[in-house]
């Protein structure tokens, strides 16, 4: 799958990895030497504090900042040497949802989840139609076709954002913080819904978070980005770490209300 190290990350095939990275925005670096490997098929998540990176690493892997050195592999391609047009074919690999959700204003609902298709397939109406109501249903959005995105809430928002990036069938999935500004009821249903997206079209994601409870429930793998370096395990092995560092960053940034029982919580989620 991957002409990089073949396992490693919990024993499971690498579908994106990171080596010996150094990334630097003019006499700002941010990186110094990243190595770190994302295992397919699982849920890996990015977690840091403000400015550690996070963000940078999914731009990294999609090919949109260059490194100053080292090496990233993309489903076997080594993107760090590939031209602009070569970078095109990888990104068809890649459904990307980003910080900012980024879905077009002045379109409806139903136009932007169709734009991907009509700018890169020659797919009939009818079929577009489809492709879009499939990926609706899978992030289980009804009756928005004709709105406009700020005529839904910020958790619809997110799901039409989620709809968007698996339009195209991503092998690879990459989301930058698909929880922020959310209530705790609807971090657990995108929560459930990128594990049941995981677990139903095996697509590998990558995602960025701040929750750390979150993420304890629902990655197979961590990489946490620290001062000092970064760190990568099972939410388990991270938990049984002794690192002062490590310790500390799980302590600290907890998003209590997630960590609360909570039946409605539960019960949405159930929903989904
Ligand atoms: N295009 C850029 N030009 C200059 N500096 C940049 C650029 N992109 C990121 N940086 C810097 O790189 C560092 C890492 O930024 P990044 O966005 O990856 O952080 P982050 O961990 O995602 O933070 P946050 O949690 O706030 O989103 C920051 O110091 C940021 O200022
Ligand atoms: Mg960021």
């Amino acid at each position: 799958m991957t002409t990089e190290p073949t396992s490693g990350a919990a024993g499971a095939d690498v579908h994106v990895a990171l080596a010996d990275v150094r990334m630097a925005f003019g006499d700002r670096e941010v990186f110094r030497g990243l190595s770190c490997a994302f295992p397919a098929g699982k849920v890996s998540v990015i977690l840091g504090g403000s400015g550690s990176g996070k963000s940078t690493v999914l731009r990294l892997i999609g090919g949109l900042v260059r490194p100053q050195s080292g090496h990233i592999f993309v489903a076997g391609e080594d993107v760090t040497v590939l031209s602009e047009r070569q970078l095109y074919g990888v990104r068809k690999k890649l459904g990307m949802m980003f910080q900012d959700g980024a879905l077009l204003d002045s379109l409806t609902i139903f136009e932007n989840l169709a734009f991907p298709l009509r700018e890169h397939t020659t797919l009939s109406e009818h079929a577009i139609a489809t492709a879009v109501r499939r990926r609706l249903d899978a992030v289980a959005l009804t009756d928005v076709d004709a709105l406009l995105p700020n005529q839904l809430s910020g958790g619809m928002l997110k799901r039409a954002a989620l709809a968007r990036a698996i339009m195209r069938d991503p092998v690879i999935l990459l989301c930058d913080e698909p929880f922020s500004g959310l209530d705790p009821i609807s971090v657990k249903r995108i929560e459930s819904l990128l594990v049941r997206i995981n677990r139903r079209l095996a697509i590998t994601i990558i995602l960025v978070s701040h929750h750390i409870a979150s993420t304890m429930r629902m990655a197979d793998r961590v990489l946490l980005l620290l001062p000092s370096g970064a760190v990568a395990g099972s939410p388990a092995e991270l938990r049984r770490s002794a690192d002062a560092q490590v310790v500390g960053f799980l302590s600290e940034e907890r998003d209590g209300a997630d960590d609360a029982p909570n039946a409605a919580a539960d019960a949405a989620a159930g929903r989904i």
